[in-house]
């Protein structure tokens, strides 16, 4: 029912000429893909990637917005701006945001609503840090991670919304969490929905995992029935590596 997404998130990597070399890579080997993909990319490299996915079936994504419509916020960009480059994502909230750049749960709302009235789709990262697990937090940081940033959203914008479940410890350390795990971890995050809308709209709504999914471990997460898609760091920067994600099941 609920149609898998598969988003790269390139992070800080790829020139613009290293944008056109992967992405001519990627097109061919995803054409036929089951699942929606997306690539989240620099804004420096957002035009050369709009271009180089031009009528394929690849989604373009932007990896942050500020959340006020123009002003004095020196090194931000805009909804209006992303838009105009025709972005249609927007990764929110992401714990290297959060850890490095001060990023909080109010922040994180105030750009999901700037991102909503602009037409672009957030993908929503929650998740919790080793300390927090192991603390036996994980339930408390993700309900409270998950109300603050859907405050004052329309149940009509649900559809329109993403949720990266990604817990903090498992990102660029080759740690997964198991696919058990994540997947009961996500039944907590839907669970918050169903509580702040409806069950129905708990769902529909799509939660990826994030964290180290890789070719070796996609299928077995994918083959969960709570996780509905991925949000790949490492692997979605090598074309053949990214197309086996987004392939799982092949
Ligand atoms: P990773 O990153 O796949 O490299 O762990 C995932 C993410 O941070 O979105």
């Amino acid at each position: 029912m609920r149609r898998p997404i598969i988003a790269g998130n390139w992070k800080m990597n790829n020139t613009k000429a290293q944008t056109y070399a992967l992405l001519n890579d990627l097109v061919p080997l995803v054409k036929d893909a089951e699942a929606e993909v997306v690539i989240c990319v620099p804004y420096t490299s957002i035009w050369a990637a709009g271009d180089a996915i031009k009528g394929t079936n690849i989604h373009l994504g932007a990896e942050n917005v500020h959340w006020a419509e123009k002003g004095a916020f020196t090194g931000e960009i805009s909804a209006d701006m992303l838009k105009e480059q025709g972005v249609e994502y927007v990764i929110i909230g992401h714990s290297e945001r959060r850890q490095y750049f001060g990023e909080t749960d109010q922040t994180v709302n105030m750009r999901v609503k700037a991102a909503l009235a602009h037409g672009l789709k957030p993908i929503i990262c929650v998740g919790e840090t080793l300390e927090e697990r192991e603390g036996g937090k994980v339930e408390e940081v993700l309900v409270r991670q998950t109300t603050e940033a859907f405050k004052e959203i329309d149940k009509d914008e649900l559809d329109n919304i993403v949720i990266a479940y990604e817990p903090v410890w498992a990102i660029g350390t080759g740690k997964t969490a198991t696919a058990q795990d994540a997947n009961d971890t996500i039944a907590i995050i839907r669970g918050t929905i169903a509580k702040l809308y409806c069950e129905k709209c708990a769902d529909k709504i799509r939660i990826q995992y994030g964290g180290s999914m890789n070719p070796k471990n996609a299928k077995e997460l994918m083959a969960m029935p709570q996780i509905d898609g991925g949000l790949i760091g490492g692997a979605s920067l090598k074309a053949v590596d990214f197309s086996q994600v987004v392939k799982y099941n092949a």
